[in-house]
């Protein structure tokens, strides 16, 4: 039976192979693994997601769902090249994509990205930016506990971008998450393109 993306520990072989990309205006080349998120190329949510980015704001960025690490090295690298103090959390349940992310960080140079589990991030720390394309295949129940985990460690002033498919309830999460979050939160629709919406979450 083919494993989720999502599983813990892959026991399929890795069959790793190298992807040549544009992330953050750097020609890049990084390793990607079979039993991770979207091997053979850049997600076409997450290219969507990372078009509609801000510059990233000096602190703490959660990578919520890293995978072989494309959003946390595009935040890293766009930090790097304007000197702005960010510490990149690159988290997921795959140990593979954990593993997968922590050679493309070296392999760039990007010694800012922590490639972590949930329980190796400081329970207190508060994150100034979380960028996610969710996983959304783990099912409703699995990714509101994963959303209402993450969202409110939103430092004040904090901002958080999710992609979602509009054919994978993008428009009821948006609902979903405004419901939820309720006061001091806003949630707003900041992009729209080739099926994907982008969600912005401002904490106040
Ligand atoms: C849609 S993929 C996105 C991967 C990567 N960010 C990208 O854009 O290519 C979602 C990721 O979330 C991870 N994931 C699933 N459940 C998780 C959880 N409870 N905590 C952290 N990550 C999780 C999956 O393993 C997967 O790598």
């Amino acid at each position: 039976m083919s494993e989720h993306y999502f599983t813990e520990s892959p026991t399929s072989d890795a069959k790793t192979r190298e992807l040549s990309l544009e992330l953050a205006g750097h020609q890049v080349t990084v390793e990607t693994a079979s039993g991770t998120f979207s091997p053979t190329r850049l997600d076409l949510g997450t290219a969507v997601l990372l078009r509609h980015l801000p510059a990233p704001e000096p602190g703490d960025l959660l990578d919520l769902g890293c995978g072989w690490g494309p959003i946390a090295l595009d935040a890293a690298l766009e930090a790097k090249d304007t000197e702005v103090d960010v510490r990149v959390w690159a988290l997921d349940v795959n140990s593979r994509s954990l593993d997968t992310t922590r050679k493309n960080a070296q392999r760039l140079g990007l010694s800012s990205i922590s490639p972590v589990t949930a329980a190796e991030i400081p329970a207190d720390l508060e994150f100034q930016t979380i960028r996610s394309n969710p996983p959304i295949r783990v099912g409703k129940e699995a990714l509101h506990d994963l959303l209402t985990t993450w969202i409110p460690r939103l430092a004040p002033g904090g901002r958080a971008d999710l992609v979602v498919s509009k054919n994978l309830g993008a428009d009821s999460l948006h609902t979903w998450l405004i419901d939820t979050l309720g006061e001091g939160f806003d949630v707003v629709r900041t992009g729209s393109s080739k099926g994907y919406r982008v969600l912005t979450v401002h904490r106040d």
